[in-house]
């Protein structure tokens, strides 16, 4: 059933050409450059209608979640807030009616998620959840649906589903975007055929894990990683390191690389390898400066970077390159080698990937 991989991590990890693809499917035109989405449960006119948007989640889909307010707000100019399920449920938030209140969740059973989209909809907001698992509570409890159609993810470190929560965001901010007139219908072909290029780049990337083995080879033994990206990236230097103490149980952190100053880098020394995301966008001589921070303390420093890049290919000790592509779009390509960072690390240090200690699946406790 791993289909000759070693673990359903892996096979998962490898199986996103196809469900970014599967996430896609069936639910666009490209003649009226619009995403076609017939379980959203909300007319136009309601969409319209929205005042606020909030995205709550936990783990990985909350990760997912943050990168849809970098999407949202570019792609449809409102104003989203992000939250935690968890925080979000017990501090009697100011949700209104005419609020789109969307969830994300691969399960679709997560507790706290739960309770939060029940509280929302008490309070008169729409909801419309991002799911992968069909049928599941989340699913059946929601005004609207937005299926990640990536079949069951068995590894307990979430790869696909990840990927599939961005990929639907996309068609979600696309729609959002088409039917607040905010997106012409040229803007929402260019999307589009953007976003149907998605599974080959991601294919190429997996083409060269051979690389991403090498470099884990030479960091595997540290005991603390720190991951840094500005902007859309930011959220996937948290998943990054979500993802690596997760499975190798290695003490890593995310941060946003405009905050390091501002605390962080009091921990930088030759030990503690920085993994910077780079990608070609108006940020990118921030992060370079950023960086020269980091190797000025002597850190080493794996920079993933845009292909084509050489300025910071000369400075960092490795180097994966990504392919370039809009950098709304970057934060799927981003994810890939991290993903395959982390399960090599935790491989070469011995760990159970599929079932790492004290996690499960599904977190159905409070
Ligand atoms: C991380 C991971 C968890 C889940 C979180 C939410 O790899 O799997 O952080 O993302 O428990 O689970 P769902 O998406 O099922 O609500």
């Amino acid at each position: 059933e791993k289909s000759g991989f070693p673990h359903f991590m892996l096979k998962e990890i490898y199986e996103q050409p196809q469900t970014i693809l599967d996430t896609m499917r069936g639910r666009y035109s490209f003649e009226e450059g619009e995403a076609d989405l017939p379980d959203i449960g909300l007319t136009n006119e309601q969409f319209a209608a929205v005042g606020r948007i909030w995205i709550v989640a936990c783990g990985t889909s909350w990760h997912a979640g943050l990168v849809g307010k970098y999407l949202l707000e570019e792609m449809v100019r409102t104003p989203v807030q992000v939250d935690i399920a968890s925080e979000f449920r017990y501090r009697n938030p100011l949700v209104e009616k005419n609020d789109l209140f969307i969830t994300i969740s691969q399960s679709g059973e997560t507790a706290d998620t739960l309770a939060a989209a029940r509280e929302a909809k008490q309070k008169g907001a729409r909801v419309v959840s991002i799911v992968n698992v069909v049928g599941s509570t989340l699913a059946r409890e929601s005004d609207g649906i937005l299926y990640t159609h990536c079949g069951p993810e068995i590894g307990v470190a979430s790869t696909k589903a990840f990927t599939g929560q961005l990929t639907a965001l996309y068609m979600l901010a696309l729609h959002l975007g088409r039917v607040r007139g905010v997106l012409s219908k040229a803007d929402g072909k260019a999307w589009l055929e953007r976003l149907v290029t998605l599974p080959t780049l991601v294919k190429r990337i997996l083409a060269r894990e051979a690389e991403v083995v090498a470099i884990a080879k030479r960091f595997y033994k540290k005991r603390n990683f720190l991951y840094l990206g500005r902007g859309i990236n930011y959220p996937i230097a948290l998943e990054g390191a979500l993802k690596l103490k997760e499975i190798s149980y290695i003490h890593a952190e995310g941060y946003a690389a405009g905050e390091m100053k501002h605390g962080p880098i009091a921990l930088i020394d030759r030990d503690m390898p920085v993994v910077v995301l780079a990608p070609r966008d108006r940020l990118y001589e921030k992060t370079v400066s950023n960086l020269m921070e980091v190797k000025a303390r002597r850190a080493p420093v794996i920079a993933l970077v845009a292909e084509g890049e050489r300025e910071l290919g000369m400075t960092a000790d490795a180097v994966f390159t990504v392919p370039d592509t809009h950098p709304l779009l970057s934060p799927i390509l981003f994810a890939i080698p991290l993903q395959l960072l982390a399960y090599h690390v935790a491989i070469l240090r011995g760990a159970d990937v599929d079932q790492p200690r004290n996690l499960a699946k599904s977190v159905t406790v409070e």
